[in-house]
């Protein structure tokens, strides 16, 4: 098993690609603790379903976008199991909104929730695996649109732009102590954050037809790679993202 006896904390993690990380690092035979803000009934269901494969998990409602609340997460995870291994910065939002459009609310409540958070929850899960003796791994959920425009969605893009940066700085900064900072960069994925594209069939056929292999991402297709990456498979990644993204990036116009 990639994960066996690891303790790994998924920030968002009762809904789609974090509730898929948190399930595939459970088969994996981690102890996970599910962050959530909203639905507690889908923390309880994932906590049984990783029960149910054989390991160990505890729900901690925690608002990601604050640092006293992060810390909550890790002291939770120490308290329960002793120790964290990885943590996955995976608490998302956008707003949809323009350069023109955004007000300085969507602009402060994206960076807090996409950004902030994830610098935080490396700060703070990089300490405790210094206090623990060195080792860890953090991954960051970040998106395509760490490198790519979304014209409509800035404030969003622009968090990710920074997660990319915080992954290369803080790789490079913690390396020596043999922490590793992963970024992983979905294209689309079916999840609630992308309910508005899979309920329109013409927005969703364009969006097919820009992907080369056609869909959109399962969030277990992430979070395959996720499980692999953190664990002692991928022992040589750091400060990097690597894009699961079925070719959208490489895509042509085909003119
Ligand atoms: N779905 C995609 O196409 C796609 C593509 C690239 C990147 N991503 C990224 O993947 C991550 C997960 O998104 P998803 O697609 O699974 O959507 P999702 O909406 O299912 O997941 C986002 C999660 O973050 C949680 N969250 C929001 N605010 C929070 C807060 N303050 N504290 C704690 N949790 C909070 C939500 O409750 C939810 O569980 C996000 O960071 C998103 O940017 C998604």
């Amino acid at each position: 098993m990639l994960l066996q006896d690891k303790t790994v904390i998924v920030t968002g993690g009762n809904s789609g690609i974090g509730a898929a990380i948190a399930l595939a690092a459970g088969q994996e035979g981690a102890n996970v603790v599910i962050d959530y803000v909203a639905r507690p009934d889908a923390t309880e269901e994932l906590d049984e379903r990783i029960t149910k494969a054989g390991s160990e998990a505890i729900g901690v409602e925690a608002d990601v976008s604050k640092v006293a609340d992060l810390q909550k997460l890790i002291d939770a995870a120490v308290k329960e199991y002793g120790r964290v291994d990885v943590m996955v910065n995976n608490a998302g939002i956008e707003t949809r909104t323009s350069v023109l459009d955004s007000t300085e609310a969507d602009y402060d409540k994206v960076m807090a929730v996409n950004l902030k958070s994830a610098f935080f929850g490396t700060q703070l899960a990089a300490k405790q695996f210094i206090a623990q003796g060195g080792g860890g791994v953090v991954v960051n959920i970040s998106s395509v649109h760490e490198d790519w425009p979304m014209p409509g969605n800035a404030p969003y893009c622009v968090s990710k732009g920074g997660m990319r940066m915080l992954t290369r700085n803080a790789g490079v900064e913690l390396g020596p102590k043999g922490i590793r900072v992963i970024g992983i960069g979905p294209g689309a994925v079916d999840t609630p954050i992308n309910s508005s594209t899979s309920a329109d069939p013409e927005k969703l056929a364009a969006l097919n037809a820009a992907i080369p292999l056609g869909r959109m991402a399962e969030p277990d297709e992430i979070a395959g790679a996720v499980v692999f990456l953190a664990s002692d498979k991928g022992a040589y990644l750091t400060s990097t993202t690597v894009f699961i993204d079925g070719g959208i990036m490489m895509g042509s116009v085909g003119l």
